[in-house]
């Protein structure tokens, strides 16, 4: 599941994004449509599936646990479903590539199975930390060995009953949510989690797609163990977190009008629109609709000047993922921007404080990392050579900076673009990026 570190971007300077772009299908919910339907009885046909590595892995995990799932066209996946009860061992170690969603959330689905099982990762997947979903896992009966850092690899031991806990997650993470929702599935009685504050819902919002009762009250949702789920068509929508780079990119590029379309704009995913429209992007949306349980819109955005803002810490967990993006935003605004209750960015595919303020200090800008956030002052952009960290954001955020900057930019490690967003290159072109890859 490695992907080469060879490939470079290069970005020139100038252009602006116009016209219609459909990004690549929403990662959360395709990794959770191939784990639901593999549980599911019957046939779960997706649409609108992303194929990327990290989708990919969790695809492909669930053929090594005798799942059979075909790819039937592009974005289209049919899964047969084999029940709650009907995976099987699997003849190796399940390398999940890239992905800590599949890590996290395979950690809980498959914790309380009959058969013992193993998750690898690559190198960063091998860094993040695990005992946030190990920790209570273990405290519904699972035993699962990990690193003494508490890293992957993960063995998961067969056989553990699990029974059913009230916990409360320390940090906001939708993963860890999921991954104790999953092993309630196969726990006796009721697993509850209560969450510090909203993160994404899709978990929830497919479970009961498929006739599962999950229970909401407040900040806390449970479910209980014994049920089965039923096959259900999904339709995944374009992914927020793929089209906040093109939102960024058309708000700091003089000239830009671009419309992103069918994208979900799920609640609790929509932190990037608020925090642009904070700044004062001009963003409106389109023929707002809701698509197999997901709302959906097309999203507008025109260029208009940014300026700085301290961005509200209720907006972070609803934008964990787009920070990257929005760091570029700040750099390119008005004055200064202010990030705090941030240091989940830290663990991310790469330390995202970091190596952004790295890149952006690189390219003259002043930024100025914290503890749990980071603060930016706009300026003027030169150019440079920057290191992505085999972070597909943080590679993808940096092309953007052609729209702002003054000379040209080379971003080095990029070939992992492809876990979450394979054709970028060729469609940031088609908008009006001047980017091209080089091996
Ligand atoms: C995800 C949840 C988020 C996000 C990740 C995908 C998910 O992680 O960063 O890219 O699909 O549940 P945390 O929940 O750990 O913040």
């Amino acid at each position: 599941m490695t992907s080469s570190p060879a490939l470079t971007y290069h970005v020139t300077p100038g252009g602006a994004l116009r016209g219609h772009v459909r990004v690549p299908g929403d990662k959360s919910i395709s990794h959770r449509a191939i784990m639901l339907g593999s549980i599911a009885q019957g046939v779960t046909e997706v649409s609108g599936f992303l194929e990327g590595e990290d989708c990919l892995a969790t695809l492909a995990a669930f053929r090594a646990l005798g799942v059979r799932i075909e790819q039937t066209g592009p974005g289209k996946v049919v899964i047969h479903g084999v029940g709650l009860h009907g995976l099987k061992a699997p003849a190796a170690p399940l390398d999940l590539g890239n992905s800590g969603t599949s890590m996290r959330l395979l950690a809980g689905l498959l914790c309380g199975q009959p058969f013992d099982v193993t998750l690898t990762g690559d190198a960063s997947l091998s860094r993040r930390p695990m005992k946030r979903v190990t920790g209570p896992l273990a405290r519904m009966g699972a035993h699962i060995e990990a690193t003494p850092q508490g890293t992957a690899p993960l063995a998961l031991l067969g056989g553990q009953p699990l029974s059913g806990i009230d916990y409360t997650l320390p940090v906001a993470s939708a993963q860890v949510k999921s991954a104790l929702l999953l092993a309630g599935l196969y726990a006796h009685g009721r697993s509850c989690v209560t969450e510090p504050a909203p993160t994404r819902d899709h978990t929830e919002r497919m479970l009961r797609g498929f006739g599962c009762a999950v229970e909401q009250n407040g900040a806390t949702v449970c479910v209980t163990g014994g049920g089965e789920l039923r096959a259900t068509p999904i339709a995944v929508p374009a992914d927020i977190s793929s089209a906040a780079f093109f939102m960024v990119g058309a708000s700091i590029a003089a000239g830009s009008d671009v419309t992103l379309d069918h994208v979900g704009i799920n609640p609790t995913r929509i932190g990037v629109i608020n925090i642009l429209r904070l700044m004062g992007a001009d963003i409106t949306l389109h023929n707002e609709r809701a698509v197999g349980g997901e709302p959906v819109a097309d999203i507008r955005v025109r260029a208009r000047r940014l300026h700085g803002i301290r961005i509200p810490e209720d907006q972070v967990p609803l934008a964990i993922d787009e920070f990257p993006a929005l760091f570029i935003a700040a750099a390119c605004a008005e004055g200064e921007t202010v990030l705090t209750g941030a240091h989940e960015l830290r663990v991310k595919e790469s330390d995202r404080i970091q190596v952004m303020a790295d890149g952006l200090a690189r390219m003259g800008i002043a930024a100025r990392p914290t503890a749990d956030g980071i603060v930016i002052q706009g300026g003027v952009l030169g150019g440079g050579e920057i290191d992505s960290h085999g972070d597909h954001r943080i590679a993808m955020a940096f092309a953007m900076v052609a729209l702002c900057a003054r000379d040209a930019v080379t971003i080095n490690d990029c070939a992992n673009v492809n876990t979450s967003f394979p054709g970028f290159v060729e469609l940031a072109r088609g908008a009006g990026l001047q980017v091209a890859s080089s091996k």
